[in-house]
């Protein structure tokens, strides 16, 4: 397939490869300040959160834009959190600790947060690997479980980003405040679907009792709200 870039698809796929492309001019401009592998470890962290929560982000503008392509757009952005997170993950083993395992367990030991970021990326490992159609397919309803756990790498990736926090607090407020305005959506929506299916079941038992009836006797009429439904239901629920 060829690489259009008159497409909404590819000019967000460059626009998603920009703070890449900015970190590699800083890196060969040595422009990172006096700390180069924090600065870097520090932005392809926060570059993997924006994109989590950018992901996060995508089902409430489908559902209040009602527009059904977005899926796709949440799977990018989600495989670039991924992206980032792998970067900041192997800028942590590879520039920071020089792959010296013994070392980099005793650190993990040590430092609570990193678990919670270890959590954070095993989840996104998992999610992207199972994120392509083909898996979703064959995974029929464990995929809707599996990729929920989007909100546990979520949670999992405040707690490792506000542990370590030191200074300026602005950045992360703003990020707290939407990650919880993101998850009171989820919540709310959450909350009617199940109030819409308990609204349901009666419908759909008087639907059915009527079927019956008609079934049984094809030219009787029959009012949804009338006496015999209403007995037919009674009866059904407290059977004598
Ligand atoms: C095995 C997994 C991970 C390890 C070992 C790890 C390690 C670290 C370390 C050592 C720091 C402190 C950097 C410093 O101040 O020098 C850090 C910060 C951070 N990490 Fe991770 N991390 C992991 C996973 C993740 C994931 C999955 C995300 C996001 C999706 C993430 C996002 C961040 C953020 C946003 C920061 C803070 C940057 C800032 O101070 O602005 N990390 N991580």
């Amino acid at each position: 397939m060829a690489f259009r870039l008159d497409t909404l698809w590819s000019k967000i796929t460059l626009v998603c490869l920009l703070p890449l492309l900015w970190v590699i001019i800083d890196i060969t401009f040595d422009n990172l300040g006096p700390d180069p592998i924090q600065t870097l470890h520090i932005r392809l962290g926060d570059w993997a959160m924006r994109f989590l929560w950018l992901t996060l982000l995508v089902t409430p503008v489908q559902t209040i834009t009602k527009w059904p392509g977005m899926a796709d757009y949440r799977q990018m952005l989600g495989l670039y959190a991924f992206f980032y997170a792998t970067l900041h993950v192997i800028v942590y083993l590879l520039v920071d600790h020089g792959l010296m395992w013994q070392i980099i367990a005793v650190d993990i030991l040590e430092s609570s947060y990193i678990w919670f970021g270890l959590i954070a990326y095993l989840i996104i490992i998992a999610l992207a690997i199972s994120s392509p159609k083909w898996a979703k397919k064959r995974m029929g309803k464990q995929w809707k479980k599996l990729h929920r756990l989007i909100y546990i790498a979520s949670l999992a990736v405040i707690i490792h980003y506000y542990w370590q926090l030191k200074g300026n607090m602005a950045e992360p407020l703003f990020y707290l405040i939407i990650i919880i305005l993101l998850l009171a959506f989820r919540v709310a929506v959450w909350f009617k679907n199940r109030k819409f299916i308990k609204m349901m079941i009666p419908t759909t038992r008087r639907i059915k009792v009527v079927s019956v009836v008609k079934a049984l006797n094809p030219e009787l009429s029959i009012d949804l709200q009338g006496p015999v439904i209403k007995e037919l239901i009674i009866q059904e629920v407290e059977p004598d």
